[in-house]
């Protein structure tokens, strides 16, 4: 079932045109992977889906984007809707200078109304366990978040999201950071994921793709070249492009 269709969608940086003719679909319980060279617009496309490209200066956009069947770039869409459903993960983990257990309710305190101290506390357990941190963590939810290491880091503002439980994981280049063993973690951990979001993770690392994701896109130049299962793509691509990419004939 597709989550996310997006239809004709451009997007512009002043004269720069980033995005062209994007058409694709992303499905719900699955990880789709973006892959493609520096450059070619893989961040861009995930920050249309949470309307973040919105706070540069001088951005347009046209085309449609479906989000559960609404059109997410109508002007009179609500973002504090958009953005509490659709979460966003970035390259360098970025957790608040607050106690771990500050940065998970963090959003709690500003999206839902006053919670008790027990819901609070339910809220932390779970959503710690749900990244599996919980039971390293659960005797230290008051040390400052910025003491972790850097995976445990990448985890927290995983948890972080999900304690607002969003429908969507963004997350561009979410494991570059950190060490291969690491990497291998959290990719199990999207794979657990999976199965109760929808995931579209951006890398320039195409074994990361090829391990992880189920439908895969192809950029290049702002052009989704190719889009399908990851199977097919990384096996029998159709395009020229993306076999050149996929064979490493490409920075
Ligand atoms: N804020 C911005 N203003 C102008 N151009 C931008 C901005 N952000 C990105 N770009 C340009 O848009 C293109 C796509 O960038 P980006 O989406 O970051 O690519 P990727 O994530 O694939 O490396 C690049 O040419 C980049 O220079
Ligand atoms: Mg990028």
């Amino acid at each position: 079932m597709a989550k996310i269709v997006t239809n004709a969608l451009d997007l512009w940086y002043g004269s720069f045109q980033a995005l062209k003719d994007v058409n694709a679909s992303f499905d719900e319980h699955k990880i789709t992977a973006i892959i493609g060279p520096s450059g070619c617009g893989k961040s861009t496309l995930l920050r249309v889906f949470n309307r973040m490209n919105d706070l540069i200066e001088g951005v347009r956009t046209s085309g449609e984007v479906y989000l559960d069947a609404e059109n997410i770039l109508q002007p009179h869409a609500d973002l504090v809707v958009l953005r509490k459903k659709v979460g966003m993960v970035f390259q360098r983990p970025n957790p608040f200078p607050l106690s771990i257990y500050e940065n998970i309710v963090f959003g709690q305190r500003i999206h839902a109304d006053r919670l008790t101290r027990a819901k609070l506390d339910d809220i932390v357990q779970e959503s710690l366990a749900s990244v599996l941190l919980w039971d390293e963590l659960k005797d230290k939810l008051r040390i400052p978040a910025l003491r972790l290491s850097l995976e445990q880091k990448q985890r927290l503002c995983i948890a972080r999201l999900i304690a607002v439980k969003p429908d969507i994981l963004l997350m561009d280049e979410p494991c570059s950071t950190l060490d291969p063993q690491a990497t291998q973690r959290i990719e199990e951990l999207m794979r657990e994921l999976k199965h109760n979001y929808t995931i579209i993770i951006v890398t320039h690392n195409m074994q990361q793709a090829a391990r992880v994701s189920d439908d895969t896109g192809f950029m290049l130049l702002g052009e989704l070249i190719e889009f399908g299962k990851t199977q097919d793509i990384f096996t029998a691509p159709k395009d020229k492009r993306t076999e050149d990419y996929i064979t490493g004939r490409y920075g």
